[in-house]
């Protein structure tokens, strides 16, 4: 689908906006912040961001549309294109830590082709193409940890609808005592790119959107993890769960889910 200099120009433009945001992080305290809904930040470090992202990703595949979070483009096309996020992890960013990302990936016949989530302050470049995926160019696979009480699992807490709060705290309560640990990394993106590297074993969140997860799912996919929803809703991109993890730990995340009725 991409060629490697199209792969190549990916990257840099990555590697600019990277900076780009790292930059404007040392000005912190000026950055004007805007609430676009209750508790969702968003600043210009967001909007430009994707600006860059957009108008480099034209220039590299010119007849691809675009799904992007601050919906700065209405270029739109149905068979191709590309879902961003330009700053995951924007309450991360604007208190001043270094977890943040920028996850995109590319859509082509209703299924993902190429991703890239890029953690500017790691100077780690997660790639998924159909031949594997990379971390700065060095292919990985999922852990193959299958017991439960060896593993470390990613999460993110409700932030706006509360009403399956319940159901959610039990599974917390049965990890709490049956894994090695609990991490809330404040960015989906990476959840899902730890997760497909290994560093997590399996990761789940409710209620996030598309651009939030798209890119990572992939990842997480070519790096031989399974990727649902944990409803019976089966969509993970569009739908409101998702639930990856290396095969053994993602079934057995499954059940637990499912016994407290998502
Ligand atoms: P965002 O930074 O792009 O908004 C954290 O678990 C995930 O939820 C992140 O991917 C984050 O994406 C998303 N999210 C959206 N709004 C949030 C909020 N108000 N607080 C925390 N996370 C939020
Ligand atoms: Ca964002």
């Amino acid at each position: 689908m991409l060629n490697q200099n199209q792969i190549q120009s990916i990257s840099d433009l990555m590697l600019q906006v990277g900076e780009f945001q790292l930059e404007q992080q040392k000005f912190l305290s000026t950055i004007k912040v805007e609430e676009k809904s209750p508790g969702q930040l968003v600043s210009y470090v967001d909007t430009e961001s994707e600006k860059m992202l957009v108008s480099g990703l034209l220039e590299i595949t010119p007849s691809a549309g675009f799904l992007t979070e601050e919906e700065t483009t209405t270029i739109k096309n149905e068979e191709l294109y590309w879902i961003i996020d330009p700053v995951d992890g924007t309450t991360n960013y604007l208190f001043g830590h270094t977890k943040f990302s920028i996850s995109i990936a590319l859509y082509s016949d209703g299924k993902p082709v190429y991703a890239n989530v890029y953690i500017p302050a790691d100077k780690e470049m997660f790639v998924a193409t159909p031949e594997g995926a990379f971390l700065n160019g060095t292919q990985f696979r999922v852990s193959t940890r299958a017991n439960l009480n060896d593993t470390l699992i990613g999460t993110g807490f409700p932030y706006y609808k509360f009403d399956e709060m319940d159901g959610y705290l039990e599974v917390l309560k049965v990890l709490m005592k049956q894994t090695k640990g609990l991490r809330r990394m404040g960015s989906a993106a990476i959840d899902l790119v730890y997760t497909a590297c290994g560093r997590f074993d399996a990761y789940f969140e409710l209620n996030l959107s598309p651009w939030d997860v798209a890119g990572g799912a992939y990842i997480v996919q070519q790096a031989g993890g399974t990727v649902t929803s944990f409803t019976s809703d089966p969509d993970y991109i569009f739908g409101n769960s998702i639930l990856a993890g290396n095969p053994e730990i993602h079934e057995k995340l499954l059940t637990l889910l499912n016994e407290q009725n998502f």
